[in-house]
């Protein structure tokens, strides 16, 4: 019989087409353009669960796109474990900025990866991450060496909010019920430092606008008059930190969570280089909250971003032009304890107020979730740092990352189980960005940890 290891090394060639395949299929959710392009990739998926051995698969139809289900299940007096991951990708813009066109993947040699990485929207988040987990799948069938049950659920609106996931995990605790859910879908610390995230930032996302007149003006003839929306809305905006860049917002703070200097002092334990992370990014100093690290920063604490801002003239050459209007996409980060829908409306709430006369404004709150923490004295947790134990050498580092899966709160919530966050991916893996990538031994690795994941927590069960 195969280990694991001989297993991946006879059959990588195999492994990287079938994610190359996989990752032709522009399978963006956020754009209707590609509607058909992420139905496709749902079918794809089922069928790659069944070619490794999902005895049952199908296609949940939801308002939305579809979810696919698949189950192997081999005793009922058995633990299971659902896997979740998603096959829907950010879209590519902006395109100019990419190497290589985003949907066709190119596997080229990079400083962290000299053994090759693939570049492709999705590589990493989450395609080449969910795949995983179905060739440590196809591993433990063709093997016999499948220690419980297994469920999958793999949906394809991830990147716009998991709405029509909300409402199917709603309406099927029976068929979902599970011991575990496993997710691949976030990172670690680095190739040889293998970490376990924690903890998960929630969100509430905002879209705001501002009017003032009722047309667009001519800035000479209506210049220094009439309040320029853009000029406002700068303002505005900038007035939502102080100085020590803490969020101005009223009640913003009210729920958070203060680490004890016993939990920060376990975190800054985690290896962290200052220089390459600047390094990384090209920046000459890093910036944030004061009194917070910068792991904290992207962390344990909560943030305000715009994510796009415009109104006005962007065209070629000048017009001198007061707009009538001023818009800006507005993201907060939040931790435990703070309620996605209560943030949502204290910004609301403070932004219509801090709104000076001669505008008016609107806000329009879009998709959000709630945070995540795990603890690391569970089953769960200790069947993974086993699995990486053998895999990497070195035991993980337990981290709290500053991404969100809003989505994993709503199953602590609706199925009751915990979620244990197998991240393969890394920082630099472009993800969300032109060139994202996945490194080739990330992606074995991560294949080669998985099925370790399943027999550790199977005997820890017992
Ligand atoms: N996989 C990411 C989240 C992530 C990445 C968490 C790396 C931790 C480390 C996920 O696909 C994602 O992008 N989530 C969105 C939120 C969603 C509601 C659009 C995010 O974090 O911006
Ligand atoms: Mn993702
Ligand atoms: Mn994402």
């Amino acid at each position: 019989m195969d280990t694991i290891k001989t297993y991946v090394d006879q059959h990588k060639e195999r492994f990287i087409n079938e994610l190359i395949e996989l990752l032709k299929l522009p399978s963006v959710s956020a754009d209707s353009a590609f509607s058909q392009d992420v139905i496709n990739t749902s079918k794809v998926v089922k069928t790659a669960l069944e070619n490794a051995g999902c005895a049952h698969v199908e296609i949940c139809e939801t308002p939305g796109y579809p979810i696919v289900y698949g189950e192997k299940i081999i005793n009922k007096n058995l633990p299971t474990v659902l896997v979740y991951g998603h096959y829907d990708v950010q879209p590519p813009d902006p395109i100019d900025l990419w190497d290589s066109p985003p949907f066709e993947p190119l596997i080229k040699k990079t400083e962290i990866h000299p053994e090759g990485a693939i570049f492709a929207r999705g590589a990493s988040d989450d395609k080449g991450q969910m795949y995983m987990h179905v060739k440590a799948l196809e591993y433990m069938t063709a093997n016999n060496k499948l220690p419980c049950n297994i469920k999958f659920m793999i949906e394809g609106e991830e990147e716009v909010g998991s709405e029509s996931l909300s409402w199917f995990v709603k309406q099927n605790q029976d068929k979902l019920a599970n011991d575990i859910i496993l997710i691949s879908d976030t990172g670690m610390i680095a190739k040889d430092i293998p970490s376990i995230t924690t903890g998960l930032r929630g969100l509430s996302y905002v879209e705001v606008e501002v009017t003032g007149p009722n047309r667009d003006l001519h800035s000479g003839l209506y210049g220094g008059a009439v309040a320029n929306p853009i000029n406002v809305l700068s303002r505005m905006i900038a007035s939502l930190h102080d100085e020590d860049n803490h969020i101005t917002i009223p009640g913003f703070y009210d729920t958070v969570e203060n680490l004890s200097t016993e939990e920060r002092a376990e975190m800054a334990k985690a290896p962290f280089a200052l220089d390459s992370y600047k390094k990384a990014l090209n920046i000459d100093a890093v910036f944030g909250e004061k009194g917070y690290t910068t792991n904290e920063r992207n962390s344990i604490r909560p943030t305000l971003d715009v994510n796009g801002i415009w109104g006005g003239y962007i065209g070629e050459g000048a017009k001198t032009v007061i707009a009538s209007k001023a818009y800006a996409k507005i993201s907060m980060r939040l931790v435990p304890n703070q309620d996605w829908i209560k943030i949502t409306e204290l910004f609301t709430k403070h932004f219509e107020n801090i709104a000076p006369k001669g505008v008016t404004v609107k806000v329009t709150p879009h998709h959000g979730g709630q945070g995540y923490v795990t603890p690391i004295d569970t089953i769960g947790y200790k069947a993974a740092a086993k699995a990486y134990e053998e895999a990497f050498g070195v035991t993980p580092i337990p981290q709290r990352s500053g991404g969100s899966i809003p989505i994993v709160a709503l199953f602590e919530q609706e199925l009751k189980s915990k979620t244990i966050l197998m991240g393969f991916g890394l920082d630099s893996d472009a993800i969300h960005s032109p060139n994202e990538h996945f490194g080739i031994f990330n992606y074995l690795k991560g294949i080669e940890t998985i099925p370790l994941f399943y027999k550790y927590f199977s005997e820890l069960s017992k």
